[in-house]
């Protein structure tokens, strides 16, 4: 396989995934989106330039996971291990819950595809599986490489291998995601460290049935969201981590919205709708506070409503 472009930009969403039981599967891409420019050198050298979110806490040098993730998409079309000079600008905040670790790892994805020649060879399905085994689960990758909503599953081919696979849903129009970024962080690590290694069958049996109920409301019956949205695999165990989001989810739950921890948290996810947007606002500003016309609240909560980013990560040459 060749280069065949030497300079290309990649867009790519944040992402918000689990949406309550859908733990490891469902996802959600946000109109919030990274963009990446890649230049392919002579030399072996690479140079990292960030801009805006992880700009002097992420590496500059070749383990900058976009740079690592473009390797891992050329070396498995057999591309020439090229010079890499990157400019990201990051506007997905850092270790929120918004995939910003997905969308670097499909965004590198997608800039190898764009350097080669056939970008074919690096198909939805190839970079779906490369990203799986880079970021250890499909449910914020599956939604960054498609937009829209996504469920993400394993499966095992006839080799008996596993393989990640994913499709798409269409999301509801009348539903807006309102997204509540606090100021404090937490890495999925950590986050997946507080998950028991076994559930009670009970537990297992409520989350399968309200993901399923989920599908239903996100596409067909926005309704029936608040029942949709409950939760028993993995927000409680993590709430000690998060205290003030768990307190936040409840709070927004009493007052009837279907308010859900984005990814490993801590940014706190509600299923707005355009039709109550006024009320909606109100409920969540007498809980984290008015915000101004950037969303900051005085609290240190941030309150946006991003948009469902139809398109997942797209490439164009430079
Ligand atoms: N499903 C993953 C988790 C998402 O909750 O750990 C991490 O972004």
């Amino acid at each position: 396989m060749q280069i065949g472009n030497d300079r290309v930009r990649v867009s790519v969403p944040a992402t918000s995934a689990n949406l309550g039981p859908g733990f490891d599967a469902l996802g959600l891409a946000l109109n919030v989106r990274d963009t990446i420019e890649v230049t392919a050198l002579a030399s072996e050298t690479t140079e990292v330039t960030v801009v805006g979110a992880g700009a002097g806490e992420v590496p500059s040098d070749a383990s900058h996971l976009v740079a690592r993730a473009i390797r891992v998409g050329l070396e498995y079309v057999g591309a020439p291990a090229v010079g890499l000079r990157l400019t990201c600008h990051n506007v997905i905040p850092h270790a929120r819950g918004m995939g910003s670790s997905a969308a670097a790892v499909v965004g590198g994805l997608v800039a190898a595809r764009a350097l080669i020649s056939d970008p074919e060879a690096l198909d939805d399905q190839s970079i779906l599986e490369l990203a799986t085994q880079m970021e250890g689960h499909p449910d914020n990758a599956a939604p960054a490489l498609m937009g829209g909503g996504t469920v993400a599953w394993m499966s095992r081919t006839e080799d008996g291998e596993l393989q990640a696979r994913a499709t798409r849903i269409e999301v509801n129009p009348q539903i807006d995601p309102v997204v509540l970024i606090p100021d404090t962080r937490l890495a999925t690590k950590a986050a997946r460290a507080a998950l028991p290694a076994e559930v009670p069958h009970s537990d297992a049996a409520f989350n399968a049935g309200r993901a399923a109920l989920l599908v239903a409301a996100l596409t067909r019956h926005p309704d029936l969201l608040f029942d949709a949205t409950t939760d028993r695999l993995h927000q409680a165990y993590r709430s000690a981590q998060m205290p003030q989001s768990a307190l936040v989810v409840e709070r927004l739950r009493v007052q009837g919205l279907p308010a859900v921890i984005s990814g490993a948290g801590p940014t706190v996810l509600v299923f707005g709708t355009h039709d109550a947007r006024a009320t909606e606002d109100q409920a969540i500003a007498g809980i984290v506070g008015g915000w101004d016309e950037d969303g900051r609240a005085p609290s240190g909560w941030q309150v946006t409503r991003p948009g469902v980013a139809a398109a997942g990560a797209w490439f164009e040459a430079m």
